[in-house]
Order: structure tokens, then C-alpha cells, then sequence
């Protein structure tokens, strides 16, 4: 059977969730706004939400139809065998997108789906299912636009960012799933080195090293919620699993380091790292940015440093000066790559980005940007900022 499938991403990063799904060998797909759609199988839906790295939920369309008022909602919602779908012993939650004249609260029509499910399990079992808002089992996803309801499941359950080996982290971790995207737009895949020398929890690192190994960046998440479905295929599930749960290469021939001035997170960034199968593949420093030394010629750098949501407006500034200056200094040969959400001190780096990409890592807009650092980069100080 073939399902209608809308996988949602950050805003963004859709042109690196559509080559993922290039490599992936799904060339037919069509891309919208911090989402793209696909037809595939159920044995697609468990594939990608495993091999995805920028997907954030797979939604699985199973009901679509028009309405002509607001009472149609509920006979049409009525009319679908929920009971096909889960089991009573299971929880679920609705998410809804509304945008329609017909509804004057957006909540309104999740109620009624809440209705129309609870009332279909009480005429067949005389027994309902209970609601969970924080970790359901099953979530359904309700779209209204106009007349137009959709009605999916969303087969991830908890958010595919979610990946299972963050227990840890820093005051300010970045999002997985923004963390993979960001390595994926350098064009990096692990051919040379790659640094972050404000690296916390160690998050940017850890998701190149899992692309440097081919190693799926949720092969360690506890579940998914496609596994509490009614037809859920454990056989098939355990296979497209095993076939991806790959030892580390054994020398990836480059190095992966990062380093961070806080002792503390960076053994966060260690025992996150203990939950994967990465063997040695990063290695941590602990000293500022300014005492760390590339240890090759050339390769990438990927860093987050801090906004300066925290620190005082003048070291901030200094510490963006002292950036540039670092790049200038010691990573001539590199594209050196840097996000930030604070605009103003990014300029005092020093140096002409060659790219500039809005970005947003939770609510805060950013900025991630591209200095390729060449002899005569200082040059550009001058001129270009
Ligand atoms: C925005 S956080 C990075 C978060 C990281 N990407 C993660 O996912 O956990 C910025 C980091 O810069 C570190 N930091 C602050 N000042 C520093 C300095 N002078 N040199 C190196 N690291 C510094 C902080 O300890 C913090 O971990």
C-alpha cells in the first residue's frame, strides 16, 4: 500500500532534507515550507525516520476530506475506523494545524477529533482510550485549510531531534537536528578534519561523526511511535534496523576534535558519546578558543559560539574579534563555518562571509556563515565589513 508521507524539517534546512532523500535513493518527492511529501511503503516510514538526519517528524496521511460546516467535522471524523488503528490499552494526543473561517478556536476542532475517537472506541468496546499530552503513543496530526481536513499520524511519536544519546548537555545545546543540517550545507562527509572549538555537549561533533561513519543519527533512540500501531511489523522493523547498525570504521583517516574552556561540559560531551557506537572517533581539549591549533592544513570548522545572552555586551564583542583573529591567524586553508544569533558582534569577526544562511536554532534567528580563510583575509577587514 502506498501512503502519503510529509516529513517536516527546520525552517531552512529543506534543500539538505531533499538531497538526504536523494542519497537515500527517494528521488520523487516535492518540497513546501519546513516540509517535503513523498508516496512511499510502511517499510519507507520506518526506513527514513531511522536514516534521516534533518527530518524533525514523518506524518503518514491516512484520512482526507472536505467539510461544508463545522458540524460535518464530526460525522466525517466519526466515520473513521480508529480502531483500526490503535488498541485501547494505548495513549494518544491530536496536534492540529487550523486555518479555516469555520473555526473560531483553533482548539475547537481538536476537541471534536478527541470526541469523534473516544465515541468510535465506546461504541465498539463500550471503553475509551485515555489522552496523553506529554508522551502519548500514538499522536494525530489534524490539518484544516478552508474546507480541506487531513488527518495523519505522525509516525515518529517524540521528535526525531530526540535522538537518544543527549543526556547531558550545557546551558546552550544546539538542536540535533539543526547541528546534522549545518555539517550536510558545509558539504562536508569526511574527507578531511573538522573542528568546533566551542563545542559543549559535544553536539556538532558527534553528528559529524556519525555521517564520517554512515551510522544513522538516531540509531540509538529508544523508539519510535510507528512501533505502537496496530500493523506495526517488528520483523521488518528489526531488519532495516540490523542493516544499519554498522560498527565505527576503524580509521576514518581524519580527525574530529573539539574543544570547549569548560571542563564539565565536555565530559558531558564524553559520556554522550559513550552511548553511540563511535569508538575513538572525537577527541576533546579543554582550553578557549584562542589556545586551540588546528593539527592539519586545511579542513572544515563548524562552530556555536555563545550569543552573549549571558555575558557582558564588551567581552562578547571581544570574543567575535578574537575569533576572526583566530581564523586569520591559525585555520589559513580552512572554510570555516559560524552561527550565531547575535548579528551585530558577528561583523566584528572581521572577515567577508562568501555565504550567509538564516537559520533558526529554537526561537532564536540566526545567522550561519562561511569564511574562507585565504592569505590576504585580513585585507578584507578593512574593506568589507
Ligand atoms: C552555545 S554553547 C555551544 C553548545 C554546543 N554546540 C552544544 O551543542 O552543546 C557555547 C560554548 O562555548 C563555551 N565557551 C565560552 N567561552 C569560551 C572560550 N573562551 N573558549 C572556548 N569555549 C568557550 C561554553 O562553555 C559553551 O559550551
Amino acid at each position: 500500500m502506498k501512503y502519503t508521507i510529509t516529513i517536516k524539517t527546520l525552517f531552512g534546512l529543506e534543500p539538505v532534507l531533499a538531497n538526504e532523500l536523494n542519497q537515500l535513493g527517494y528521488k520523487e518527492h516535492e518540497t513546501h515550507i519546513r516540509a517535503i511529501s513523498l508516496k512511499g511503503e510502511l517499510k519507507d516510514i520506518y526506513y527514513l525516520n531511522l536514516h534521516l538526519r534533518t527530518a524533525i517528524s514523518i506524518l503518514v496521511e491516512f484520512e482526507k476530506f472536505s467539510i461544508k460546516n463545522d458540524s460535518e467535522l464530526y460525522h466525517k471524523l466519526k466515520k473513521i475506523k480508529w480502531t483500526d488503528v490503535f488498541d485501547l490499552d494505548k495513549t494518544f494526543s491530536i496536534r492540529g494545524a487550523v486555518n479555516s473561517k469555520m473555526f473560531k478556536h483553533s482548539q475547537f476542532p481538536i476537541l471534536v477529533c478527541k470526541d469523534a475517537i473516544v465515541d468510535s472506541f465506546m461504541k465498539e468496546y463500550d471503553d475509551r482510550p485515555n489522552v496523553d499530552t506529554k508522551s502519548p503513543d500514538l499522536v494525530f496530526d489534524l490539518h484544516i485549510r478552508d474546507r480541506d481536513v487531513t488527518v495523519s499520524l505522525n509516525s515518529s511519536g517524540v521528535p526525531l531531534y530526540q535522538r537518544g544519546y543527549r543526556t547531558r548537555t550545557g546551558i546552550a545545546p544546539i538542536n540535533e537536528v539543526l547541528a546534522s543540517g549545518m555539517i550536510q550545507m558545509t558539504g562536508w562527509k569526511g574527507e578531511t578534519d573538522l573542528y568546533d572549538f566551542f563545542c559543549g555537549s559535544g553536539t556538532i561533533l558527534i553528528e559529524a561523526a556519525l555521517i564520517a561513519n554512515d551510522i544513522p543519527s538516531n540509531i540509538n533512540r529508544k523508539g519510535y511511535a510507528f512501533q505502537k500501531w496496530k500493523n506495526y511489523d517488528q520483523a521488518m522493523w528489526e531488519e532495516i534496523y540490523d542493516a544499519a547498525n554498522k560498527r565505527p570504521k576503524r580509521d576514518l583517516g581524519i580527525k574530529i576534535i573539539g574543544s570547549d574552556i569548560d571542563a564539565e561540559v565536555i565530559q558531558s560531551a564524553r559520556n554522550n558519546i559513550k552511548r553511540l557506537p563511535l569508538g575513538r572517533t572525537i577527541e576533546f581539549q579543554i582550553k578557549s578558543f584562542e589556545d586551540f591549533e588546528p593539527e592539519s592544513d586545511n579542513g572544515v570548522v563548524v562552530s556555536n559560539p555563545p550569543y552573549g545572552k549571558r555575558i557582558n555586551p564588551d567581552s562578547i564583542l571581544e570574543m567575535y574579534q578574537g575569533i576572526g583573529d583566530k581564523l586569520k591567524k591559525d585555520f589559513n586553508g580552512f572554510d570555516c563555518w559560524i552561527i550565531s544569533s547575535n548579528l551585530e558582534v558577528m561583523k566584528f569577526i572581521g572577515l567577508k562571509p562568501s555565504r550567509k544562511i538564516k537559520l533558526f536554532n529554537g526561537s532564536d534567528e540566526c545567522s550561519f556563515r562561511k569564511f574562507e580563510v585565504y592569505q590576504g583575509s585580513k585585507k578584507a577587514k578593512k574593506n568589507e565589513i
